[in-house]
């Protein structure tokens, strides 16, 4: 298993990765999402991974840029979405992306990386409640306790409190 920057020519199976993996309610939405934020090829600071299998996309993982009102110096990202095939799952393989997306961001010097999701999970790579408090994400949380952070370097202080904004296939209140 390999994980590796996606290409713009994997949307389609990429797309099946989170069709798959998400439930009826959010499939079609996330799928689309995905495929989005993966073909803005034109902003360099959108990083796109998958695991590949002997030659089958089993995983993708994205992450997007963030500006924290206040302060342009401050490199933000966003982790979604993550998605691994159901029949794949609970082998590492959404480990693998993760710590790898925090890696390749972490020496791009960005300073932050923000998800919305299952503390359970997200817990095990850093990302806490506590280092997300005082950034209001781009609109309303329906689960609030989901808003996580993690420091990826503290070579800029942030401020106490300052609102995200995200890109445009993020931006939309039903997303949160
Ligand atoms: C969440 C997901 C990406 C994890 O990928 P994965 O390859 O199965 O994850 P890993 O094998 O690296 O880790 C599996 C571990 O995570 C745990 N885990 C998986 N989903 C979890 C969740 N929602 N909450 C808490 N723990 C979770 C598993 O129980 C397992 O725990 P263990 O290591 O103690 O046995 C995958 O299950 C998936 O695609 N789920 C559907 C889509 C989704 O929910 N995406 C995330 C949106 S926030």
């Amino acid at each position: 298993m390999m994980v590796r920057p996606a290409r713009d020519t994997e949307l389609e199976a990429i797309r099946k990765v989170h069709l798959a993996a998400f439930g009826d309610d959010e499939r079609e939405t996330v799928a689309c999402l995905a495929c989005e934020l993966q073909s803005n090829t034109s902003d360099p600071r959108h990083l796109g991974l998958v695991a590949e299998e002997q030659a089958v996309i089993v995983g993708h993982v994205m992450f997007s840029p963030v500006s924290v009102e206040g302060d342009d110096r401050i490199l933000g990202f966003i982790l979604a979405p993550l998605a691994v095939s159901p029949p794949r799952q609970g082998a590492g393989i959404g480990t693998l992306l993760v710590t790898e997306g925090i890696r390749i961001l972490s020496g791009s010097r960005a300073n932050i990386v923000f998800v919305y999701g299952d503390p359970a999970y997200y817990g095990r790579f850093g990302f806490r409640r506590e280092t997300a408090e005082g950034f209001t994400p781009p609109h309303p949380l329906t689960y609030p306790d989901g808003w996580l952070a993690l420091r990826t370097n503290d070579a800029r202080p942030l401020p106490d409190a300052a609102g995200i904004s995200c890109v445009p296939p993020l931006d939309r209140p039903e997303l949160w």
